[in-house]
């Protein structure tokens, strides 16, 4: 089979009486068909929809700056290296040679998608050329750690790329350094105390004030038209969600005001983000995001994105169980092993850190589950268990292993056994970029429906994100999806349809007549 993927950027241009370019912004009318379904007594009634959609892109990429809360651990560090040295080209010696930089696993950078059939067969493109996005080399990085150790030695501290990579990344490295962050020993691991020596102080208010201030001063000082906040910090507990104290906007406010104890580190970034009107992604499994927060972010129309990086043991997870249930086959036990040896398995070492974890890497299978009342009676769930264990030696290298238990026809047992060793930072960093450069992507996305007057943005909690997130954010009352590939569908669907492009429906009419 010839490759017929475009490698170099390629400008797409789609010619269409339905789509129009101007200088501002791509505009495509577009046709939306789902299906709508009603029970008449024993019939199940099923009826084309179609609606009319207008969506229209703003062309003009800004300047974006990322802001890293946790800037100086394992993936802050990670992420920051790699795209310095993608930026500047650098190469380094490894034992098996030269190795140039790259962005592997990250869909936007790394990935292809079938823009349609050319006279040679399908045709891929880098998704990064569908719409104008972000180049990952052009974002600028800065934060905020509880430790005060610059970039460099922090990168150092890791352990985590090619010391020959690491040698020549140093001296730019060393320059970066993590802004004083807030720290409320309480909500993370008790061994993490000795890390914290680079604190703000005050009340809880003002903490937001200077948290905002910080963020103004990245804006002014680097020049970008774009913020966007990422929490990568320490896993913390699960703060309590009660009526008066972070149930509404105006509750959450006051609480922060009133500084009281139970309002986590990561919910006062959340808060400061949306304030000054940026997106804060959470990249850890607690609830930062708790209900006052996602209405303040409402009223002030700012998305969020979360919860927990989708990296490696629950994305593989979101195949295999969407594998198994869509071929039939009866899941009836998950066991889900790790030892990991970096900072985040030394704080998830402790219960109430391990517990947020365990939440976010046991929810994912749910929607799986629910698809297939064949399988699973209403309620029944496989079983399901999770352990992670704190092992230095391994250090960043994770290791991974999965049991798999299902049931096949006529009471055979199907397992699967899977041991995953992979480097973690390696795999959660190309998600920070992706996560930002979609969040970006989506603030300059608008869509209104035939007949309305007005364009919309996306919902606060910015779901498009969801094949990135273990415990995907989604609107109040509307589905969760957790499956790898529908995720996937649904991000490039909705890209095409911003060209006004059908949806890739795999059905390959043009192949199957005789
Ligand atoms: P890490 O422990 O190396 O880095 C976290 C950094 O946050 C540390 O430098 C720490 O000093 C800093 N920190 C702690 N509390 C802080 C605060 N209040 N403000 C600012 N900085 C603070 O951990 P790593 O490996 O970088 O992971 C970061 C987070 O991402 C963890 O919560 C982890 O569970 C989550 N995550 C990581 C994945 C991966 O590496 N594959 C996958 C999914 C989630």
């Amino acid at each position: 089979i010839k490759q017929n993927c475009f490698k170099m950027n390629k400008e797409i241009r789609v010619e269409s009486p339905n789509v129009v370019y101007t200088d501002e912004y791509i505009e495509s009318d577009y046709e939306y068909t789902t299906t709508k379904v009603r029970t008449e007594g024993n019939t199940l009634i099923a009826t084309p929809e179609t609606t009319r959609y207008v969506f229209r892109t703003e062309r003009k990429v800004p300047k974006l700056g990322v802001m890293l809360v946790g800037w100086g651990g394992n993936n802050g560090t990670t992420v920051t290296a790699a795209v310095l040295a993608n930026k500047l080209g650098i190469t380094w010696n490894t034992k098996e040679g030269e190795r140039q930089p790259d962005y592997f696993g990250s869909l936007t950078q790394a990935s292809t998608v079938s823009l349609g059939v050319g006279p040679e067969g399908e045709v891929f493109v880098p998704m990064k050329t569908l719409l104008p996005m972000v180049d990952a080399n052009d974002i600028e990085f800065d934060g905020w750690d509880i430790s005060c150790l610059n970039l460099g030695d922090a990168m150092r501290r890791a352990q985590v790329l090619d010391y020959d990579l690491q040698r020549q990344l140093y001296p730019i490295m060393s320059k970066l350094q993590p802004r004083p962050s807030i720290y409320f020993p309480d909500f993370i691991a008790a061994n993490q105390r000795d890390r914290a020596d680079n604190l703000k102080s005050g009340t809880k208010k003002e903490m937001i004030d200077q948290i905002r201030a910080d963020i103004q001063d990245f804006r002014m000082k680097k020049n970008v038209d774009k913020v966007i906040v990422i929490w990568s910090a320490n896993t913390e507990r699960f703060s309590d969600v009660r009526a008066g104290l972070n149930d509404t906007a105006e509750n959450l406010l006051n609480s922060i005001e009133r500084g009281e104890e139970e309002i986590s580190q990561s919910t006062l970034f959340a808060v400061a983000s949306v304030l000054e009107g940026v997106t804060f992604i959470n990249g850890s499994p607690q609830n930062a995001l708790v209900p006052g927060v996602i209405e303040l972010a409402e009223k002030k129309q700012v998305y969020l994105g979360g919860d927990d990086f989708k990296s490696g043991q629950t994305k593989l997870k979101s195949v295999l169980v969407d594998f198994l249930v869509s071929a039939g086959i009866k899941p009836v036990s998950i066991v889900s092993y790790n030892h990991l040896g970096n900072n985040d398995g030394r704080n998830l070492s402790a219960p109430q850190t391990f517990r947020s974890k365990e939440i976010t890497k046991t929810n994912v299978v749910d929607d799986m589950v629910a698809s297939n009342s064949i399988l699973y009676e209403p309620g029944e769930k496989p079983d399901h268990a999770v352990v992670i264990k704190y092992v230095p030696y391994v250090g960043d290298s994770k290791r991974a292993m999965d049991e798999y238990t299902s049931e096949i026809m006529l009471g055979g047992r199907n397992t699967i056994a899977i041991h995953n060793t992979c480097e973690d930072s390696l795999l959660a960093s190309p998600l920070i970029l992706d996560l930002a450069i979609i969040a970006e992507l989506c603030e300059r996305i608008q869509f209104r429906k035939e007949g309305e007057d007005e364009f919309h943005k996306f919902n606060t909690a910015l779901s498009i994100l969801s094949i990135l997130c273990k415990a995907p954010l989604t609107a109040r009352g509307t589905p969760i999806m957790n499956a790898f590939f529908k995720q996937r569908a649904c991000i490039d669907n909705i890209f095409r349809a911003c060209i006004g492009l059908a949806p890739l429906n795999h059905m390959g009419l043009e192949y199957k007549q005789d």
